[in-house]
């Protein structure tokens, strides 16, 4: 069956704007060919994120009206710490206003020491933190404090084609082998992405989580997860493993934290916020570590940069994503495009992930070579054809220089369509699909790019291109 069921109704709509192909001409080479310059309401199906683009619920707006800004102890921060805790089950959770925020006060605190006058010392230089794949944020966050990010995905999970049901497991033997040769002391915490979005929205399993912690617990590493889109993991338990078929969605969450040491969280993700997120833990130490930490930029410990309707908001949805009935609609959805891509010869990753469908743009366009930016060409392509907005996920974010300046590629060249939770019907779905049969038509065609302006970090956000 292809039909899946909104188990929504839509209450209050926003407009498109429509542009036409040669108004988007002028738009793209005004952003430099670089779609992240592009003014929003410039774009039709926008597709660069799923993160803080969710559509709030009915009940998430009323919530916001029961917000309570007190500076400290907010009735919103007690209402929002129940919800995280009957979820996450961790004594201590500090908010803050995104998940980036929750990386830098964790790196902070495991890569520095602190002197006698109570002075955080970076003490990164040496130190190693491995995970299935690291997001970006949390990579920049690690490299920012000195210490190396070390993504140990299984060997599945680096290819496109290859089936598996849990391709963001991490590789057990490979962390085992790691942590021998690095040696313990030097691995201050030992990370997981459910799901794991970097290698295309892939689950973890319960079995997979179970084993890393175990493993982490014989060499006393402490180990954290990146709960971004923790229920979307948790529906691909219940639907993919065996003996979870019958716990439900918040069984099978009160199971994957148990394993864990703490969480760093973006509420913009699996939340339904528009912003905000948390840190949690068990340990009291690392506790009033961060809550230092949290004060000096972030705000007070009951608010950590968020207004309190921020957090009544994040409560109720904390609530809603563990409705099964919308995790099978958001699981099914993704892939009814993802299948009707393949259906039409468009090489994806399979099978399709959570949140997101990834493209392999080095299979659809194998005429650019990979320093020509095949999956930032079909961006632009996208954009020119359809007005749509997709994220290149290849050697424009991830691509690095050798000593004589050449650059060497990322491993994948990948166009992510991530969908905002709530927000696109199946009519949007179909018009993405048509799109990607349309560029098909014409795709030996297109062209690469060249860099012709780059920061030095986080360089896909802001270089820009020309086409060749
Ligand atoms: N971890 C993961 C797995 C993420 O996907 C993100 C954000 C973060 C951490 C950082 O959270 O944005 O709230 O600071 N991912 C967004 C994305 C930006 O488009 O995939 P944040």
């Amino acid at each position: 069956m292809k039909s899946f069921l909104e188990p929504f109704r839509i209450k209050t709509v926003e407009s498109i704007r429509v542009t036409s192909r040669e108004e988007r001409e002028e738009i793209l080479k005004k952003a430099f060919y670089n779609t992240f310059l592009i003014p929003a309401e410039n774009v039709l199906i926008d597709l660069l994120t799923d993160s803080g683009t969710s559509a709030m619920s009915a009940k998430q707006w009323a919530a916001l009206m029961d917000g309570d800004e007190s500076y400290a102890g907010a009735r919103s921060y007690y209402k929002f710490e129940k919800v995280v805790k009957d979820i996450f089950g961790f004594k201590y959770i500090l908010p803050v206003h995104q998940g980036r925020a929750a990386e830098r006060i964790l790196f902070t605190m495991v890569l520095s020491k602190i002197d006698s006058s109570g002075r955080y010392i970076n003490d990164g230089q040496g130190k190693y933190i491995p995970s299935n794949n690291h997001f970006d944020t949390t990579r920049a966050n690690i490299e920012f404090n000195g210490a190396e990010a070390i993504d140990l995905v299984i060997e599945e999970g680096k290819k496109p084609d290859v089936v598996h049901p849990f391709k963001g497991n991490m590789d057990i033997e490979k962390l085992k082998r790691f942590i021998k040769e690095k040696g313990c002391e030097n691995i201050p915490i030992c990370m997981l992405t459910i799901t794991n979005n970097t290698g295309g929205g892939q689950p973890v399993s319960m079995e997979n989580i179970r084993e890393v912690s175990k493993i982490c617990k014989e060499n006393r590493i402490p180990f954290f997860l990146d709960a971004c889109r923790f229920a979307e993991n948790a529906y691909f338990i219940k639907t993919r493993e065996k003996g979870y078929e019958n716990k439900s969605i918040i069984e099978i969450c009160n199971e994957m934290f148990s394993y864990a040491d703490g969480c760093t969280m973006s509420a913009k993700k699996d939340a339904f916020a528009n912003i905000g997120g948390f840190i949690a833990m068990n340990d009291d130490d690392w506790y009033i570590k961060c809550r230092n930490l949290l004060i000096i930029t972030e705000g007070y410990i009951t608010y950590g940069g968020l207004a309190g309707r921020d957090m009544d908001a994040i409560a109720q949805g904390l609530i809603e994503i563990l409705d099964e009935n919308y995790l099978k609609y958001r699981i099914e959805s993704t892939k009814y495009i993802g299948e009707m891509l393949l259906e039409n010869d468009i090489p994806i990753i399979r099978p399709v992930g959570g949140h997101a469908i990834y493209i392999d743009a080095k299979t659809f366009l194998p005429h650019i070579p990979a320093n020509q930016f095949p999956a930032h060409s079909l961006t632009c392509e996208l954009y020119l054809t359809g007005g749509i907005r997709a994220v290149e996920i290849g050697s424009v974010m991830f691509g690095k220089y050798d000593e004589n300046g050449n650059m060497i590629p990322a491993d994948m060249e990948l166009v992510r369509l991530a969908i905002p939770r709530r927000v696109y019907t199946k009519s949007h779905f179909d018009y993405l699909v048509d799109i990607l049969k349309e560029i098909k038509k014409y795709k030996d065609k297109i062209k690469g790019y060249k860099i012709i302006e780059e920061p030095k970090f986080l360089r896909h956000f802001t270089a820009k291109f020309s086409p060749i």
